[in-house]
């Protein structure tokens, strides 16, 4: 049991004196009942609550996936530059929201915000192997030698990567995929063959892929559907 503008308060439309000040205008009940406190205590995977009538869905964790524009950090704030977290819509501002890994500030495409840190932790760690799908331009042409470097491991000065795919599907253009995250990690592979990475978009993590009807720097939650692929990364 919780109390009642705690619970609401967590979902980020309201806060806490928000809700007091809902429930002293009678719009707030519990299982069809008005309350007349916000310190009522009620458990959400038992009672009903309402506001206006309407039905409130408490979410334990919310998850949202990003089309990231060029342009914006991957954190919770920066002092220079807009962060992704700019790019969440404001009734999610009571939620302690953070990237689930990074994207650099140049690269676009798909990147999972969330307040679930066990799931961030999931899907992030080394050990997971969890498989990255980027589309990159460079601006060489895309070489077999390239290819087979990527398969065998390219080595940075910070250790061996390990074998990444590399498909060409364009003279200069190249569909990469890591299963592991290291800093400016495609950039620095190219590098190795002295090519310059000049597009990264980010099309895919583990089985949930970017859907082409998701503008840049829009965000949604996830479905179901799409939150089932990323749990079952365990
Ligand atoms: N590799 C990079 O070099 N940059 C990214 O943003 C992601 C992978």
């Amino acid at each position: 049991m919780e109390r009642i503008d705690k619970i609401i308060a967590s979902q980020g439309k309201y806060s806490r004196s928000d809700v007091k000040g809902l429930v002293a205008k009678g719009r707030v009940q519990v299982d069809g009942v008005r309350i007349k406190s916000s310190s009522v205590k009620a458990d959400p995977a038992i009672n009903r609550i309402s506001i206006d009538g309407v039905d409130i869905t408490v979410k334990q964790h919310i998850y949202l996936m990003l089309n990231k524009p060029k342009g914006y950090v991957s954190a919770t704030e920066d002092k220079e530059h807009q962060t992704v977290l700019e790019l969440v819509p404001e009734e999610y501002a009571g939620r302690e929201l953070f990237p689930a890994g990074r994207l650099d500030r140049d690269t676009t495409g798909l990147m999972i915000i969330t307040d679930d840190g066990v799931m961030a932790h999931n899907i992030l760690s080394p050990k997971k192997h969890v498989q990255k799908v980027y589309h990159v331009t460079i601006d060489i042409p895309v070489t077999e030698e390239m290819q087979k470097g990527f398969a065998d491991g390219v080595e940075l000065n910070d250790g061996v990567c390990k074998a990444a795919g590399l498909e060409m599907s364009g003279e200069y253009t190249a569909i990469v995929t890591l299963k592991e995250g290291r800093y400016h990690q495609i950039k620095r592979m190219f590098g190795c063959f002295g090519a310059k990475v000049v597009e990264l978009h980010r099309v895919a993590m583990g089985d949930l892929y970017l859907p082409s009807d998701l503008p840049e720097g829009q965000c949604r939650e996830l479905t179901e559907t799409e939150l089932n692929k990323l749990q079952q990364i365990k």
